[in-house]
């Protein structure tokens, strides 16, 4: 499916793998004008960035390229489920967000989090063998973390997680129709409403709690209540889909997984090469130009739209892109993260999850290995435009 001719060549797989085309394009052709389909209605045309320079200098070229779609660009205006979402915004109310939101990310105040995702990764462990094999690991396990983790950080009440994440469900199944997903959505926006309410009145320990107390006067509650809610749907897919897709990479790997089974100490190593390896998000937001911009021998003209192939970039075009999987190898740049002001906020966070979720995957299993055939394993790109499994069979 990932491969059909119907998806755009930049959002096309073989497997893990790009397709030919990508790499061609990415060698050849850095920056190709082509139909972007970035709507859900329309084919827009646009650009296509393939190149690491290239791809580098739209994402730190803040004067020059803008988060905004073209028809925002000069009303400045704003849908409600954008407000708060900071892949919508550009300086410099983009960095008065971030910067309440930066003291949260520090690795001090994150290392709080580590015995509850030792906790959750533990009872994961234990619903596992509890199912038996052999099991879905995407149900189990790639879910169940970053769920709760993310709730951990934003301070959700565990009696309403369950309900959170049932919606959080429905928002990304194609197969449940629009309109339910719509309501979906309304939901768990609905739902984050309440909680910065709640947060006004009596603030905790958490992230909405911090950021009321310290900055609760310059920032509105449409604000907070945006901010939570995609923090929460961009920690929770993110990682759940690197937790699946890097276990399968593994598992596919059985000489390298063996050598970190024998040497846990290369766990850092290896997740900064299954980020990069993996790329979950093929694409990053698209730009759009805000003057004619001279760009990889092209001119990409005022108002149109720009797309940075990550992972063209991550496996093709990047200083020892081409290389194969290698968890022992000096990390490579990436982009997995992004680049420039808009890099991940939660990339600390997630490598937390990730580390202590592998080792503990296979310190529990060993014996780990597919319960299917590799051909039976079915891949998808999620709405949240990040590439994911539909289920992982693993058998012990
Ligand atoms: C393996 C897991 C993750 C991956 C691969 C990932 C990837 C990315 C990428 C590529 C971007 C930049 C997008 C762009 O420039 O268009 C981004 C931004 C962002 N990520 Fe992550 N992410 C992950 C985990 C998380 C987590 C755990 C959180 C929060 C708890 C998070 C929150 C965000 C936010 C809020 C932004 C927007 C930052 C800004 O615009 O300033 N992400 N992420």
């Amino acid at each position: 499916m990932a491969s059909s001719k119907d998806v755009p060549v930049f959002n096309r797989r073989d497997r893990i793998d790009p397709v030919p085309e990508l790499t061609r394009l990415s060698e050849q052709c850095p920056v190709l004008r082509t139909e972007l389909h970035s709507g859900p209605s329309s084919q827009v045309v646009g650009w296509l960035v393939t190149g690491n320079d290239e791809a580098r200098e739209v994402l730190s070229d803040l004067d020059r390229f803008t988060m905004l779609p073209p028809a925002d660009t000069e009303a400045q205006s704003r849908q409600l489920q954008n407000i708060g979402n900071l892949l919508h915004y550009d300086p410099p109310e983009h960095s008065r967000l971030r910067k309440m939101l930066n003291p949260e990310f520090t690795m001090r105040r994150l290392r709080r989090l580590q015995p509850g995702i030792d906790a959750v990764v533990e009872d994961c462990l234990d619903a596992l063998e509890e199912a038996g094999s052999p099991a879905d690991l995407m149900r189990h396990f790639a879910w169940q973390i970053p769920g709760q983790t993310a709730c951990d950080l934003l301070g959700v009440p565990r009696d309403d997680r369950a309900e959170l994440s049932r919606q959080l469900d429905i928002t990304r199944d194609d197969g449940r129709g629009r309109a339910r997903q719509l309501a979906a959505g309304r939901a768990y926006r609905a739902y984050f409403q309440q909680l910065t309410a709640r947060r006004r009145r009596d603030p905790g320990e958490d992230l909405l709690g911090m950021m009321v107390r310290e900055f609760g006067d310059d920032i509105t509650d449409e604000e907070l209540e945006g901010l939570a809610a995609s923090l929460t749907s961009a920690g929770i897919e993110n990682v759940a889909s690197m937790l699946g897709l890097g276990t399968l990479v593994l598992l596919e790997h059985p000489d390298q997984l063996a050598k970190l089974i024998d040497d846990p100490g290369l766990i850092d190593r290896a997740v900064e090469e299954l980020l990069r390896y993996v790329s979950v998000i093929p694409t990053l937001s698209p730009r759009t130009a805000l003057t004619d911009v001279p760009l990889g021998g092209e001119v990409v003209p005022k108002g149109e739209r720009v797309i940075c192939s990550a992972f063209a970039v991550n496996r093709t075009a990047a200083p020892g892109a081409e290389d194969g999987f290698d968890l022992t190898r000096e990390p490579a740049p990436h982009l997995a993260f992004g680049h420039g002001v808009h890099y991940c906020i939660g990339a600390q966070l997630a490598r937390m999850q990730l580390r202590t979720a592998y080792l503990a995957l296979f310190r529990r299993f060993p014996e780990l290995r597919l319960a299917v055939p590799h051909e039976e394993i079915s891949f998808r790109l999620a709405s949240s435009r990040a590439y994911s499994l539909d289920a992982l069979p693993v058998a012990w």
